[in-house]
This record gives C-alpha cells, sequence and structure tokens, in this order.
C-alpha cells in the first residue's frame, strides 16, 4: 500500500478504482505482497533449518485465488476441515502435502479424512480408536498442549494452557503415541498451535522447547523417530500503528537453535520442521475498501460505513484494531469520530474513538489495512447485509476473484414447507 498525492494505491491500482469497477465494501489482495511474505518468511526459517515446510492454514483465507499463490510458492496446506482438503484437492495438492488439523471430528470427517491420505493430526487421544475403526493411516501426528499459549489479540486466539479446548495434556502423549504404535502405524509426526499473531521472537524457540520436551521423552522411550515437528502457525503481524514487527529472521535462528539442540538432548533423528502459518503470509496483504454514507453528530460523532461487523468480525469479537485510512484525505487535520458498519447491533459500532481527518465526508473511501488474514473468511451475512467481494492485484492487474453476494446467495437452498402454502398472504 502507498499513497500517492493524497489517493491510496493497493499494489498499483487506486482505491478510487477498485471503488468505482467493483464496488464497496470489496476485500483486495496484493498478489505481490502475498509472494513476498511467503518468500521472507521461507527464506529465514529454511537458511537455520534446510528440511523446512511451510503449509498454509487455508481458514485465515480461502479464497481460491490466494490460495493458489501460496501454493505456486511450495507451501503445503494446513486443512482445518474436509472441505477445506476439497478446497486443497482443487489445487492439486493431496496426501501428505495436506496436513488435517481439525478437532472433535466426526465420522464423516474422519472416513473421508482417511480417504483424502491427508496427514492426521489427532486433537485427543480418544480419536485414535474411531480412525482405526475406519483403517490404518500410515502416518499419524498429534496435537500437543503443552500447557503454555500465547496471542497479542489477548486470551480469543490463544490455543494452548488450561483454558484451551485444543490438544492432548502432555501426560497422554506417551500413552497415545504408544497406542499408534501398537496399532502398527508405522511413521510419527508431532504438532501444536498455542497460540496466533505473536510479534515476540522468543516465544517461538520458548515454545518449541516445551514441545520438544515433551515429545523428545516420548520419542525416546518408544523409539519413534519423529518424520516431522511442526510448530503451528503464530507469526504474527503489527496492527496498532506504533508495534514492532516480528524479528523474524530472529525468530527463525533462535528456533532452529532450540530445535537442534533438542534433537540432540533427546537423540533423535533430525525430522522435518514444519510450521503452518497463514497471519503472516495473507493479514498485511489484505484491505477493505468501503465507502462513507453517512456522518451523524448525535451523542458522539459517528461515521457510518458500508464496513460492518459483517464484513470485518474481528474488532467487535476480539476488541481487535485495524488501521483506517481516509482516501485523499489522510494529510488533513485529525478530529475524533466513531465509526460503524449498518447492522443493527451495537456491536457494530466497531471503532469507538479514532483521529480520523476532520474533513471527512459523505462518499469518502475508506481503507481498512490488515484485513487480509480472517476477515472474508470470518465474514456473515446478517440484517440481509451480504458478503463482500473479493478482488485480486498485482501491479496494475486487477481481477474479480469473488463476486459480491446478491440476494440469491441469501436465500439459496431454502424452501417453505408445503404445510404453510406458499408463504404469501
Ligand atoms: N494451524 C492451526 C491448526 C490453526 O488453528 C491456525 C489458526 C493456524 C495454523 C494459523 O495460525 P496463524 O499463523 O494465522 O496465527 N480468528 C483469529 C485467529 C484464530 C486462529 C485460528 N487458528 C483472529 O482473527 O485473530
Amino acid at each position: 500500500m502507498k499513497i500517492v498525492d493524497g489517493e491510496i494505491y493497493i499494489g498499483g491500482i487506486s482505491a478510487s478504482e477498485i471503488a468505482c469497477l467493483y464496488g464497496t465494501p470489496t476485500y483486495v489482495y496484493d498478489e505481490q505482497a502475498i509472494r513476498a511474505n511467503y518468500r521472507r518468511a521461507f527464506s529465514a526459517f529454511s537458511r537455520y533449518y534446510p528440511d523446512f515446510k511451510f503449509f498454509y492454514a487455508v481458514k485465515a483465507c480461502n479464497n481460491p485465488a490466494v490460495c493458489s499463490i501460496l501454493v505456486d510458492e511450495g507451501a503445503g496446506i494446513d486443512a482445518a476441515s474436509v472441505n477445506e482438503i476439497k478446497l486443497a484437492a482443487s489445487l492439486g495438492k493431496g496426501g501428505e502435502e495436506i496436513m488435517f488439523s481439525g478437532n472433535f471430528l466426526s465420522e464423516d470427517d474422519i472416513r473421508l479424512g482417511l480417504q483424502s491420505g491427508a496427514i492426521f493430526n489427532l486433537d485427543d487421544i480418544s480419536i485414535l480408536p474411531r480412525v482405526l475403526k475406519h483403517g490404518t493411516p500410515e502416518i499419524i501426528s498429534f496435537r500437543v498442549n503443552p500447557g503454555y499459549g500465547r496471542s497479542n489479540v489477548g486470551e480469543f486466539v490463544t490455543n494452548a494452557g488450561p483454558n484451551a479446548k485444543f490438544g492432548l495434556h502432555p501426560d497422554q502423549v506417551m500413552e497415545a503415541y504408544k497406542s499408534a504404535k501398537d496399532a502398527g502405524i508405522k511413521r510419527f509426526g508431532a504438532h501444536m498451535m498455542p497460540g496466533s499473531c505473536i510479534t515476540d521472537c522468543d516465544y517461538f524457540p520458548f515454545i518449541t522447547g516445551l514441545l520438544m520436551d515433551i515429545v523428545g521423552k516420548a520419542g525416546r522411550e518408544l523409539g519413534i523417530d519423529f518424520e516431522f515437528i511442526d510448530l503451528g502457525g503464530g507469526l504474527g503481524i503489527p496492527y496498532l500503528p506504533d508495534e514492532d514487527k516480528l524479528d523474524l529472521e530472529r525468530a527463525a535462528e533462535l528456533t532452529s537453535e532450540m530445535f537442534k539442540s533438542k534433537i540432540s538432548e533427546y537423540g533423535l533423528a533430525p525430522p522435518r520442521l514444519k510450521m503452518e502459518p497463514a497471519r503472516y503470509f495473507v493479514g498485511d496483504a489484505g484491505f477493505i475498501v468501503g465507502r462513507v454514507h453517512s456522518i451523524k453528530h448525535s451523542y458522539k460523532n459517528i461515521i457510518g460505513t458500508d464496513i460492518g461487523m459483517n464484513t470485518l468480525a474481528r474488532p467487535a469479537m476480539y476488541g481487535a484494531y485495524h488501521n483506517i485510512l481516509v482516501n485523499r484525505k489522510e494529510g488533513d487535520p485529525r478530529a475524533t469520530f466513531g465509526l460503524c458498519g449498518q447492522l443493527c447491533e451495537n456491536t457494530d459500532f466497531w471503532v469507538k474513538e479514532r483521529e480520523l481527518p476532520s474533513t471527512i465526508c459523505e462518499g469518502d473511501i475508506v481503507v481498512v489495512e490488515n484485513a487480509g488474514a480472517y476477515g472474508y473468511a470470518m465474514s456473515y451475512q446478517y440484517n440481509g447485509r451480504l458478503r463482500p467481494a473479493e478482488v485480486l492485484v498485482n501491479g496494475t492487474k486487477h481481477a474479480l476473484v469473488r463476486p459480491r453476494e446478491e440476494y440469491e446467495d441469501m436465500v439459496r437452498g431454502t424452501s417453505i414447507p408445503d404445510w404453510l402454502g406458499s408463504g404469501k398472504k
């Protein structure tokens, strides 16, 4: 993103042009930024530990165009559901190029997951016998809850520790791998995902040490060589204007040092190191272009836009901060405003107070930053306010990669049972 003579550009396309060609609100992803993020991260981690692979967690942004960029860069796919496995298959990914990290799986999830050949990453020991009823996978991994997790989004996206629903308790790890080995499973991996959005580089070696101490002992005692260790996602991006960036090089260096020292401490054959980031790849490469509908001066000065909590759920859900720019007005003096969408819910008043250009007025174009991860993916239809369009840009090229929803999308598949007649009076 850059501002030239007041006009905001995403890649080589101006926010005005996006609004004019595609309407608002529209999610816009910058392909070059996604590729640069991937390459920066891959070069850092693979430099310090060459047997390294990324799996993109498609839950953050499942637009196939975006996913295909990461696949093209060399990423496997981390899937949370069978539908995400299908998405991976549509991009040419299959088998062990997919990590299946669902939780509380249904019988269908297990059956279809096995059929796909994806690596099963079991969230609990109780799932193993249920998997074995359907067949014996070639390789299995367990998701460990190492007892500690953290996030810049507070407790909301802290995915490990005693209050998390995810992963095996460390005391169950030995039993889990022993049962898998006794059942005839030959190949093993281990996984954790203790938190999302962390910009402190010391966190990554710390959690690596925690996991390795748990699975290292199990490996040594059971005579298991782990083929891979997967550290999950969690590479954070700054959302606040004055927040420091993650020192990725340092995180990679410290993590690989810790990893190697634990491998030798537990006498393990060096496993492949995997990570499955999402936010780091797509977060700051995505934007929402929206429009100011009206400005109200009541108890508070409120800017009403077409970007609601249905478009971007994170602020209302987690109290998350997203920077907002006003096209052609960023150089103007500031005044305090609130900002909201159009839903009939007060949580849609998603910016309570923010210094924004005092000259802001009806019709202005606003751009929300850092919206590429968990943005569109968590959007929903409510109040008949339907999901926005998605556009991919690469320099001055641009393409609609998902159309804006229409009335038909809101009612698709619904019907009125016979006993209600036609539903019309
Ligand atoms: N792997 C697994 C198993 C995950 O559950 C997640 C995200 C990731 C990888 C990717 O994590 P990342 O690199 O993006 O931190 N909706 C929240 C974030 C929830 C994270 C869920 N799991 C948000 O908007 O901040």
